[in-house]
């Protein structure tokens, strides 16, 4: 199989926002306890933080880290989360049947996230929550002092503002699994007042809006316009939601590795529900999308281990990934970046043990699940200039997709300063290898810097504590060349790519 890209350096998708490569950290399963914090263990800071955990998640570069939930923050109250630990209530959790100590809150998160390098995407209760504790949670951490809630930050040992600028407006408020579930117009209301609320205490603010929380919503992109169209004023994002797997026997993985393209379908219905929306009110403002919960997620069982019911930490949604999921988040990052000029931020779902890239053992030792890999080299390289591409592959039929799926599918990002363009590339196909033509105009490339493959004969082939199945491979020299503006190579059958091409931009 042959496949052909071709970039020109005049023709550009637009900016990669840094907060594409958010994380989420939702009090779920053991993503918060027994995961992120583990007072006790031998690698926990005096916070009672993993150093070990701290430092898997820093190299993933995550600018952003949604909390604390989830479907958990629609029967949250902040207040049980601040001041002494010991004085803090024991609740029991509905959203995950667990018992949740409240030994990690709002004054703890912010720790965690400077340890890590990240800025918290705050979310608030507007589930069973209020406009009022909405707004008092903001005050509490951006108002400088002198207030009831500032000074009890300040008296919690938070002498500065935690000066958080981004905020969700409740979680899947359109899902009926959701504690405190509302109808468009009930949640545009509540979102409506709470924004404009929570913006007078501190205007610097930006607030996500919840979208529709599925594709397969019966309310999807009707939701969207309906909530925007009373939510215009406040809202600065709309957010969506996706999950891909295929749990169903049936399922070839083909259709599954077509998932990019369902996705890239979701992103251009909710950005049309945002253009709608804007034409109706004549306005040239342009509302961005969040998507600020991402993954594959189908092995993950919520309703596993009934046994640990009402306990805290105890383990749900802990999806094991394989290669065959190296390709989809790949290319699921590849789709986002298509979409980078109105998709500004993004959170993986989730960070640690949940649904995640890290792993941990409760007293023992982390691993590195295999989509860890395509998410560190697609966030550590893919920030830039997204290039518009044009690809001439042989493409196959996938019933989720109105169009032919390419089999090989493939993103480049112009990294101006490092005078670099960082080509990413999967070929679908399990039997056939792709020759593979990356044709760059408007660009002199010099030599490739780096060229990485992950690929492995088995794709459920998967990696465990200790034995890293599922893992980056240097590409050798010999499989690659670079000559006349054109980068050629074998893409193997079932592999995700990259390439870091040292580039003279003849149009600058
Ligand atoms: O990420 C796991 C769950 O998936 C979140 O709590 C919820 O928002 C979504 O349905």
């Amino acid at each position: 199989m042959k496949a052909v890209v071709s970039v020109h350096a005049k023709f550009t998708v637009g900016k990669v926002d840094d907060r594409l490569f958010g994380g989420f950290v939702e009090h779920i399963g053991r993503c918060v306890y027994d995961g992120i914090y583990e007072p006790g263990h031998p690698e926990a800071d005096a916070d009672g933080f993993r150093n070990d955990v701290a430092a898997l998640v820093r190299e993933l570069n995550m600018p952003v880290t949604r909390y604390p939930g989830g479907n958990f923050v629609s029967g949250y109250d902040w207040h049980d989360t601040v001041g002494p630990k010991e004085l803090r209530p024991v609740r029991a959790e509905y959203a995950w049947e667990a018992l949740e100590p409240n030994q990690v809150g709002i004054d703890e998160f912010v720790k965690w996230c400077r340890k890590v390098n990240s800025a918290p995407i705050m979310a608030v209760n507007l589930g069973t929550g209020s406009a009022k504790s909405a707004q008092e949670l903001v005050e509490y951490c951006n108002f400088p002092k002198g207030t009831a809630w500032s000074d009890l930050r300040r008296k919690n040992g938070a002498e500065q503002p935690h000066g958080i600028r981004l905020w969700c407006l409740g979680n899947e408020m359109d899902g009926p699994w959701q504690i405190g579930h509302k109808t468009a117009e009930e949640y545009a209301r509540i979102a409506h007042e709470s924004g404009k609320m929570m913006k007078m205490a501190d205007p610097s603010i930006e607030l996500i809006v919840c979208g529709s929380s599925t594709r397969s919503m019966p309310t999807f992109a009707a939701w969207d316009a309906r909530v925007l169209e009373e939510t215009f004023e406040i809202a600065d994002y709309l957010a969506l939601h996706a999950y891909f797997g295929c749990a169903k026997e049936d399922v070839k993985k083909m259709e599954f590795f077509a998932s990019p393209e369902v996705l890239e379908k979701q992103i251009c219905d909710i950005i049309a529900a945002c253009d709608f929306v804007a034409a109706e009110k004549k306005s040239a403002r342009k509302v961005n999308l969040a998507l600020d919960e991402w993954n594959i997620w189908y092995r993950g069982n919520p309703k596993a281990h009934p046994e640990t019911r009402w306990q805290a930490a105890r383990p749900v949604n802990e999806e094991t990934y394989d290669m065959s999921d190296v390709i989809v988040v790949g290319g699921l990052l590849m789709a986002m970046l298509d979409h980078a000029d109105r998709l500004k931020i993004g959170c993986l779902a989730q960070t640690v043990n949940v649904i995640a890239p890290v792993m941990t053992r409760p007293g023992g030792g982390t691993w590195k699940q295999t989509i860890y890999y395509p998410f560190y080299y697609t966030s550590r390289y893919g920030r830039g200039t997204v290039l518009r591409s044009h690809t001439e592959s042989p493409a196959y039929e996938s019933a989720d997709c109105a169009r032919p799926v390419s089999w090989v599918r493939s993103v480049a990002v112009y990294r101006e300063e490092a005078g670099e363009i960082a080509l990413f590339a999967i070929n679908r196909s399990t039997e056939e290898a792709a020759e593979y033509t990356f044709e760059m105009s408007g660009f002199s490339p010099e030599s490739v810097v780096e060229a990485v493959e992950i690929h492995h004969d088995d794709l459920d082939a998967v990696n465990t504590e200790g034995c890293e199945k599922v893992a980056p491979a240097a590409i050798p020299a010999g499989v690659y060349s670079v000559a006349g503006g054109v980068l050629q190579t074998t893409l193997k059958p079932a592999s995700w790519n990259m390439f870091r091409i040292r580039v003279r931009n003849q149009e600058a």
